[in-house]
């Protein structure tokens, strides 16, 4: 066990240094197609998550930017507010919203999803964007372990309670799902909550982000029917408040080397944009491209098994019917 943690280890740092540096994407960039980007999507209703700071507030304002009405759910108002009218502001699009709500807590998913349901609005994209790395364990008011109240229950409240108005927006609905390449250094598991052993917040920060890649796939297979896609993507390695405070060293480290939010953001803006006949529903993109899911001799690829156990428990803990 003890080699394979560290070959996952050693095969993502060599595949991220690679891969996911500013540079990496300067280099995939020369295979994009500029005319993919200039779509305008007037009239359709974005929805994102953590959209006050970093990745999250490129993608409101790259979606806003091409006409979208665009829904930022942000937990602090204040935060939030500046924001808004920073991307009111850089895009001239009026149709930008906030909505207040706190990820870490299903209670307050419930009371948002019924106040936006209350709207009749149909939803065609939801990014979900708001995401952390929290070091130290600790309880939500709730009873769950925070990176996993937020990365995980969270994630999967909010797509479960936004689904009907998706639906709403079918066969044009999406949903995007923001992981990270963290998630290669481990495999699924149904401990959600790192009851095992000493707290490390990096590693279970990668198990959130592995579950998220496996839930994506979970909802493309049940969901085949009703119209929504659902995609995964990860960033590569930027610049973002979120890094600075919770990977310090490595944020010094890779100095200039980081891509910036909105070459963070660019693939979750893509995904947005395409058409979904040009796209796999359930399948992990980065840099405009589907990637792979698992590393080469990393022995992750059979634990993704474990999902219907996982989607039964976090139903459970989300008291969703
Ligand atoms: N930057 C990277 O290199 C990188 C790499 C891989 C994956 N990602 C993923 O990208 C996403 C965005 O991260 P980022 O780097 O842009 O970090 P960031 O600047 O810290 O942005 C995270 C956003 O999520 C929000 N958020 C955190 N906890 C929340 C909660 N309980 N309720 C509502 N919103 C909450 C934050 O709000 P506050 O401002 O109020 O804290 C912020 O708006 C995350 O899912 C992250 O895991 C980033």
């Amino acid at each position: 066990m003890f080699l394979l943690k560290t070959w996952r280890q050693t095969a993502f740092g060599v595949f991220g240094y690679m891969n996911f540096t500013k540079s990496a994407f300067l280099e995939h960039a020369k295979q994009f197609k500029p005319e993919d980007m200039e779509k305008r999507i007037d009239g359709k209703n974005c929805v994102v998550t953590g959209a006050n700071s970093g990745i999250g507030y490129a993608t409101a304002e790259g979606l806003a930017s091409r006409g979208g009405t665009v829904y930022m759910v942000c937990r602090n108002k204040e935060r939030g507010e500046a924001a808004l009218s920073e991307i009111r502001s850089s895009t001239g699009n009026p149709n930008v919203h906030l909505e207040v709500c706190d990820l870490s807590s299903v209670n307050d998913i419930k009371s948002f999803a019924a106040r936006f349901s209350s709207k009749e609005v149909p939803v065609h994209v939801l990014v979900n964007n708001a995401g952390l790395l929290e070091n130290s364990k600790i309880t939500t008011s709730e009873g769950f372990e925070l990176n996993f109240a937020v990365n995980v229950l969270g994630t999967y409240t909010m797509t479960e309670l936004m689904r009907p108005m998706l639906e709403k927006a079918a066969p044009d609905s999406r949903v995007i799902t923001v992981s990270s390449g963290g998630m290669y250094t481990t495999p699924l598991t149904t401990d959600l909550q790192f009851s095992d052993g000493n707290f490390d917040g990096v590693a279970q920060y990668a198990r959130n982000k592995r579950a998220q890649v496996a839930l994506t796939e979970n909802w493309a297979e049940m969901y085949k029917d009703k119209g929504i896609s659902f995609y995964s993507m990860h960033p590569g390695w930027a610049e973002t408040p979120g890094v600075a405070k919770s990977l310090p060293s490595f944020n010094e480290r890779f100095a200039g080397k980081l891509r910036t939010k909105e070459e963070g953001a660019d693939t979750v803006v893509w995904l947005a944009l395409q058409p979904k006949e040009k796209l796999t529903s359930g399948a992990f993109y980065f840099d405009r491209a589907e990637a792979p899911k698992h590393l080469t001799f990393s022995a992750t690829k059979g634990s993704h098994a474990l999902i219907g156990s996982i989607v039964d428990a976090l139903r459970s803990l989300a008291k969703i019917s």
